[in-house]
């Protein structure tokens, strides 16, 4: 039985930029965030609060937030109090973390084990829950790692777990450097909804072996209505060797219209904003949806 209706988190200036190999200028990205929002995006990461020094084409993340346009839920990543400080400064209402299940791949990502970072973002999780902001967890290697191969789901869940006690609003389980199959996805995902009845479950799906979009119907089997996507197929964890961009949201958003599943996002203003970042990206853009809005 699939939902009528499923949101959108649009997760291209963060994800699908973060990986870019020229920065793009703080200027064009707002013009992407806000083309984006007149497409009718509702969800969105907009940029993350983490160190210049690891990911410098974010470094412009207090400039995009004083000159964003509010409105619907935005979202900005955060690694640590440092992060989080900066983006409540910022106005942020909305802050998500991030985590690994995989050890390696957090130390990779983060500079800390699963469990150190567990412990460091206990009490600000409390806290920003204390204060009424939404908090949404991302949790990486939630399958496979491209260091420690194959994931355990019980892994994946107890660490999720943790989060929900804590008063997370969502989590949202990557498959980072896109090797799930549909069949993981959906029973990863059916143990998610049944393990976390109460908690905002979202799916996020890196494309790198063109499996995203059959994952994602699996996981819509399994009672899943959200999910994260990058316009243009944007995207990649500089710290996943191997992980290429995130799941296009035009191809998403065609794939839910024609099942008769509404997204209040029009696609032709997506593939225009798609139109608006691509000159400044080092590949040329080749979604299925774009090429088609591009030929026509
Ligand atoms: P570290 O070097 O261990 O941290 O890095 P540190 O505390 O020693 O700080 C190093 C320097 O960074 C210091 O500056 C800090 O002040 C500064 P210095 O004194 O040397 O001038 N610093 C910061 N600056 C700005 N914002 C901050 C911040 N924190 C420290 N928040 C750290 C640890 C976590 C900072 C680093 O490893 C880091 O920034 N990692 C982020 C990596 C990242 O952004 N990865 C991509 C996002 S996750 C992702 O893409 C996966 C996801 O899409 C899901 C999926 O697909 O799997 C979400
Ligand atoms: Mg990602």
């Amino acid at each position: 039985i699939l939902p009528n209706s499923a949101t959108i988190i649009e997760v291209g200036p963060r994800d699908g930029l973060q990986n870019e190999a020229k920065v793009v200028s703080t200027e064009h990205k707002l013009q992407f965030i806000e083309s984006l929002q007149q497409a009718g995006v509702q969800e969105m990461e907009l940029t993350s609060f983490v160190s210049p020094k690891w990911v410098p084409q974010m470094a412009d993340a207090k400039d995009i937030m004083a000159n964003v346009e509010k409105s619907g839920r935005q979202l900005v990543l955060t690694p640590n109090e440092k992060g989080i400080n900066a983006a409540l400064e910022s106005g942020a209402q909305a802050v998500a973390v991030f985590v690994g299940v995989s050890n390696t791949f957090n130390k990779k990502n983060i500079n800390k084990t699963t469990n150190e970072s567990m412990e460091a973002l206990k009490p600000l999780i409390l806290q920003l829950k204390q204060d009424g902001v939404f908090v949404r967890a991302c949790i990486s290697t939630a399958f496979h790692c491209p260091f420690e191969g194959a994931i355990k789901p019980e892994d994946t869940l107890s660490l999720c777990r943790q989060f929900v006690d804590w008063g997370a609003d969502e989590l949202s389980v990557a498959d980072t450097i896109g090797m799930a199959t549909p069949v993981e996805s959906y029973q990863l995902f059916s143990q998610l909804k049944e393990a976390f009845p109460d908690v905002l479950i979202t799916a996020h799906f890196h494309d790198t072996r063109k499996m995203a979009l059959a994952n994602i119907f699996a996981a819509l089997q399994a009672g899943v209505d959200r999910f994260d996507s990058s316009a243009g197929g944007l995207g990649g964890c500089p710290f996943a060797p191997g992980a290429t961009g995130n799941v296009a949201t035009e191809d998403v958003v065609n794939m839910l219209h024609q099942m008769g599943i509404e997204t209040g996002i029009d696609l032709d203003r997506l593939c225009e904003a798609v139109q608006k970042i691509e000159p400044y990206v080092s590949n040329p853009v080749d979604t299925g949806m774009y090429r088609l809005y591009k030929n026509r």
